[in-house]
């Protein structure tokens, strides 16, 4: 049974299918959670129309701005953290929905940033806002999207907006490591990083692994678990960010735009060395390495795709992501046997399986 014949998947899935974008994460991972006894499809579904409610707005062009990316799709992961952790309290509790249109509303905003930063011409299977329109506008709809998710919070409480704040510093934090790291065109005042896997690891965990562990703690402690339980929870969800971000970097090596949604070869355009780019260097004869030196032309991207694809550096770094997934299952073990373990771990694994 696809996902979109499923009786339960509702509106959100509906919409998807009625504009073809791509959603959520694959029916087969849902169809579990809910076989399990853990339904997260009235929760999305929730968060869906709550989203379209909250970025509205009376000036017609921000309206449609605010709306580009959501309606061209999305997996929608960090509200299914939220969603899914919920359940290692009481999955009804009030707080979960907004929390998880929070998350993806901050998502969101640091997309429209990230794509103005790393010049990215495609998002979500669809010109980026910054390619579509221009890199203010971009911007502009970034800050909107931060705005519209600091209301709610502010709804929630002292504790969720402090969390989200300290979250979104260590996001800032990350993407600013990443520049300071790169071997792109920089101003010669800002100070450099080595490209080191140490950095690396510091970026990843600042920019992504940041956010899907608060999704998690958001979920843990508004469903009532208690302060040990939390940090288990947002434990877990760090690893996973990061199994998530070394995914996402062996797809911008191995993936095509139909999968991902995004240009392939972002990363080396952009002068980042992501994991697998340094594992490579490790072992290169010294022709990915000429061809990384300065600006690449889109003959020297797709040879050093090339050289990428042919080495063990892809396989190697899904290795690391492994290693990853099975620590933030381990910081499950306080929460024994219960389904919403199984479930969790087997959302960890998805986030190193998955191929968009
Ligand atoms: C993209 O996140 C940015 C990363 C942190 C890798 P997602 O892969 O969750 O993007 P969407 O929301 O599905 O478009
Ligand atoms: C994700 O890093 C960073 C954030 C959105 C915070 P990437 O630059 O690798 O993500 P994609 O590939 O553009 O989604
Ligand atoms: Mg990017
Ligand atoms: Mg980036």
């Amino acid at each position: 049974m696809s996902r979109h014949e499923h009786t339960e998947d509702g509106a959100a899935a509906a919409a998807a299918a009625a504009t073809g974008a791509r959603l959520s994460v694959p029916p087969p991972v849902l169809e579990q959670l809910e076989s399990r006894g853990l339904p997260v499809t009235g929760t999305l579904d929730a968060v869906e129309q709550r989203l379209q409610e909250q970025v509205g707005s009376s000036h017609a062009f921000v309206d449609e701005l605010a709306r580009y990316l959501i309606s061209a799709g999305g997996k929608r992961f960090r509200p299914l953290m939220v969603a899914l952790s919920g359940h290692l309290g009481d999955p009804d509790s009030r707080g979960l929905v907004d929390a998880g249109v929070i998350v993806e509303l901050v998502h969101l905003a640091t997309l429209y940033h990230d794509d103005v930063i790393d010049e990215a011409p495609a998002r979500r299977g669809t010109p980026s806002a910054n390619s579509r329109w221009d890199n203010t506008v971009a911007i502009l709809t970034g800050d909107y999207l931060f705005a519209r998710a600091s209301e709610l919070s502010a709804d929630l409480g002292v504790e969720v907006t402090r969390i989200m704040a300290r979250t979104l510093a260590r996001l800032c934090e990350g993407q600013i490591a990443e520049v300071q790291g790169s071997k792109g065109a920089l101003p010669p005042d800002v100070p450099r990083l080595a490209a080191t896997e140490a950095h690396y690891l510091e970026v990843v965990s600042g920019k992504t692994a940041s956010l899907i562990a608060t999704s998690c703690r958001y979920g843990a402690l508004l469903s009532g678990v208690d302060a040990a339980g939390v940090e288990a929870a947002a434990a877990y969800g760090w690893n996973v960010g990061m199994a998530f971000q070394l995914s996402d970097d062996v797809l911008d090596i191995a993936s095509d735009h139909e999968d991902t949604g995004k240009t392939p070869g972002t990363d080396l355009r952009e002068g980042v060395r992501t994991l697998p780019v340094l594992y490579a260097l490790d072992r290169d004869d010294g022709e990915l390495a000429a061809l990384l030196d300065g600006e690449l032309s889109d003959d020297e991207v797709e040879r050093a795709l090339e050289l990428l694809r042919a080495s063990d550096a892809l396989s190697r770094a899904r290795d690391t992501a492994a290693v990853y997934v099975e620590a933030a299952v381990e910081e499950l073990a306080p929460f024994g046997d219960a389904p919403v373990v199984a479930a969790l771990s087997g959302l960890a694994r998805y986030s190193l399986d998955r191929v968009g």
